[in-house]
C-alpha cells in the first residue's frame, strides 16, 4: 500500500530496469521463415513485404549460413512453384527432386547444426490455392492428409528435422505422426499449427508464393476469429495426436489465445509474428509515422511476455542486428 509501496521505485534508472526485467529476446528466440524460388543468383523482393525476399538455393544457403552465424537456430522453407506444376492433388509436393526437397537437402549438406522446418500444406502446390485436395469446392479433408503424411515423410527423408504441418486438416497431426513411425523417422519433430485463424494478415504471404485461393476463402479448415475456445480443443487434440511443438498464428491480435494456451499445456509453443504483421510496420516506418524498431521490439516482447517460447518472424534479422 502507498506509500510503503511505490511501484516507481523499481523504474528509478536503466540498470534497475533491467535488473527487474520479466521478459527479452535473443536470437535463439527465432526461426527464420524463407521462401525458395528456382534458378541461380535470384533474390526477388517480395512487393508487398519490403526487405524480404525470395531466393534460389544458392543464396539460401548463403542465407541460412549467416542466420546461423547470427545465433538463430532453424529456419522454416516455404517454396514458390510455377504454375505448370500445380495441381489438385499437389503431385509435385511429393517430387522427390522438388524444390522443397531440394533446399532442404542444400542446407542439410551445409549448415547441418541448424534445425531445418519445412511448411506441409499443399496451396503452394495447388492449382486452387487451397491447403487440401478439392472436390465439387470442398476442401477434403481425408484424402488430403494421405498426401501430407506422404508429403512430410518425404521432407523427412530429405533432412527436415521438423515439419510443420500449417493446413489445418483434423487428424493430420496423427496420419504425419503414423507415416513417420512406421518408416523409422522416429526422431522428425511436428510442429503443429494448431490455432491457425482465417486471417487476412497473410496476404502479403500469398503474394510471395503466388498462393492466393482461386476461388473461396481458407474459412472451412482455418478458425474462425471470433472463437477462443475452440483454440484449446484443436490444440489438445493436436497434442494427443503426437505433435512436438505448437503454433499459434498470426500473432500480435491472437496474444489472447496465446496466454491462455500458454497456461494450459506443458509443451513448446511457437508464434508466428504473419506476413502482414510485418507489411503494417514496414509500411507505417516508411511513412515516418512510427519508430521502426521501437515499435518492432515492442511487439516482438509482447509476443514473449504472453508466452511464447519461439517466435517465427521476418524481422529476425532486423531484431538481431539491433540488439547485437
Ligand atoms: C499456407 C500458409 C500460409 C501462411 C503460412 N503457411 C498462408 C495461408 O494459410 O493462406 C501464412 C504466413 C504469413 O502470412 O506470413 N498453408
Amino acid at each position: 500500500m502507498y506509500p510503503q509501496n511505490r511501484n516507481r521505485r523499481l523504474r528509478t534508472k536503466t540498470a534497475l530496469r533491467n535488473l527487474v526485467r520479466e521478459s527479452s529476446i535473443s536470437p535463439h528466440d527465432f526461426i527464420a521463415p524463407l521462401f525458395v524460388v528456382e534458378g541461380t543468383s535470384v533474390k526477388e523482393e517480395i512487393v508487398s513485404m519490403p526487405g524480404y525476399y525470395r531466393l534460389s538455393l544458392d543464396y539460401i544457403k548463403k542465407e541460412v549460413k549467416q542466420l546461423y552465424s547470427m545465433g538463430v537456430q532453424a529456419v522454416l522453407l516455404f517454396v514458390k512453384v510455377s504454375d505448370s506444376l500445380k495441381d489438385n492433388l499437389g503431385t509435385e509436393a511429393l517430387n522427390k527432386e522438388g524444390l522443397m526437397q531440394r533446399a532442404i537437402k542444400e542446407i542439410k549438406n551445409n549448415i547441418p547444426e541448424i534445425v531445418i522446418m519445412t511448411d506441409i500444406a499443399l496451396d503452394p502446390y495447388s492449382k486452387y490455392g487451397h491447403d487440401g485436395v478439392v472436390k465439387n469446392k470442398q476442401i477434403l479433408n481425408d484424402e488430403t492428409n494421405l498426401i501430407l503424411s506422404e508429403m512430410a515423410l518425404s521432407h523427412s527423408i530429405c533432412g527436415a528435422d521438423i515439419v510443420a504441418p500449417s493446413d489445418m486438416m483434423d487428424g493430420r497431426v496423427l496420419a504425419i505422426r503414423n507415416a513417420l513411425e512406421k518408416n523409422g523417422h522416429v526422431n522428425t519433430g511436428i510442429m503443429s499449427y494448431g490455432a491457425k485463424y482465417a486471417s487476412s494478415f497473410y496476404g502479403p504471404f500469398r503474394d510471395a508464393l503466388d498462393s492466393n485461393p482461386g476461388f473461396g476463402d481458407k474459412k472451412t479448415y482455418q478458425m474462425d476469429f471470433h472463437n477462443r475456445k475452440e483454440a484449446l480443443n484443436e490444440i489438445n487434440a493436436d497434442i494427443n495426436e503426437g505433435a512436438d511443438i505448437i503454433m499459434i498464428k498470426p500473432g500480435l491480435s491472437y496474444l489472447d489465445i496465446v496466454r491462455e494456451v500458454k497456461n494450459s499445456i506443458n509443451i513448446p509453443l511457437a508464434v508466428y509474428q504473419v506476413s502482414g504483421e510485418y507489411s503494417m510496420l514496414k509500411a507505417a516506418a516508411k511513412l515516418e509515422w512510427i519508430n521502426h524498431d521501437e515499435v518492432m521490439m515492442e511487439q516482438l516482447i509482447s509476443i514473449k511476455r504472453a508466452g511464447a517460447n519461439m517466435i517465427a518472424s521476418y524481422f529476425a534479422k532486423d531484431v538481431i542486428k539491433l540488439i547485437s
